[in-house]
């Protein structure tokens, strides 16, 4: 970490308070930032290289609504071969930095019945069946303790104020527990069915490896799902990655003035 943290800081002019993490499809979000410094992962030594159609590979430093940020814009995934410490080193350098309040966006599939394609959804809780946890091993205890609290993982802060924010800019905000699969097949109709009983409302591939991580330093994490698809066997349709990217496209406006509603005040 302390390379990448030495490289990063001889690039940057002020350093980023929250950080934002870009999900399949919601890149342009990374157009927003006025004042940008922009680094590709290629630049960054050591830095996990996106390889997800939909995932661009940079880091974007400036400012959005008047704070200091910095868009994480392509994440690595276990999927991609990825070591579970390289999955998360992003998280961890960004909070290092200085952004110790966290954005994490993704696109999922929804199990809830009350959800359709498109929604947003505020993640309240996670079900974490990667096999798998960034904190496996021996404990740095500069980045926090070894056994840390997860209850409240999604900080009550920022979702009381996504959800406020939500609801002051006309913007329907659901709220649901977040199962984290490690793909990259989608699930069968059978495992849906089982993640339902299990209590998860939406299932994808990432984001639970970078709340763990964020938590065990102590950083403040709020996530957001956009539901892209309905869940393997709920209609009667193959996913297609297609859709999951072009979803996430139309909806990336929405998301967009949610998140820069809520900026002034995270
Ligand atoms: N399953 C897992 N991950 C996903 C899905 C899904 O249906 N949609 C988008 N990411």
């Amino acid at each position: 970490m302390k390379e990448q943290i030495q490289y990063l800081e001889s690039r940057i002019k002020v350093r980023p308070e929250i950080a934002i993490v870009l999900g399949s499809g919601l890149g342009p979000m990374a157009n927003e930032v006025t004042d940008a410094t922009v680094i590709p992962y290629e630049d960054i030594p050591g830095w996990p290289l996106s390889t997800a159609v939909g995932h661009a590979g940079k880091l974007i430093f400036g400012q959005l609504e008047g704070r200091n940020v910095v868009v994480m814009s392509g994440r690595a995934h276990l999927y991609e071969g990825h070591s579970i410490d390289k999955v998360v080193l992003g998280a961890r350098v960004m909070a290092r930095l200085g952004a110790t309040k966290v954005i994490l966006t993704n696109a999922a599939g929804g199990i809830n019945l009350s959800y359709n394609r498109g929604a947003l959804v505020l993640i309240t809780d996670h079900l974490n069946l990667q096999g798998t946890n960034p904190l496996l091993g021996p404990n740095d205890d500069s980045l926090g303790p070894r056994f840390p609290d997860m209850t409240f993982c999604y900080s009550p802060r920022l979702r009381q104020l996504a959800l406020e924010t939500a609801q002051r800019i006309g913007s329907t905000l659901h709220q649901g527990v977040y199962a984290c699969l490690s793909g990259p097949t989608y699930e069968t109709p059978a495992e849906i069915r089982y993640l339902r009983i299990i209590g998860a409302d939406l299932v994808g591939m990432s984001t639970v490896p970078e709340a763990i991580a964020l938590n065990h330093m102590g950083a403040e994490v709020v996530a957001f799902s956009c539901v892209t698809n309905m869940a393997a066997g709920i209609t009667n349709e193959k996913i297609h990655h297609d859709e999951v990217l072009e979803t996430g496209r139309d909806v990336s406006q929405q998301f967009i003035n949610l998140i820069r509603a809520m900026l002034p005040s995270v």
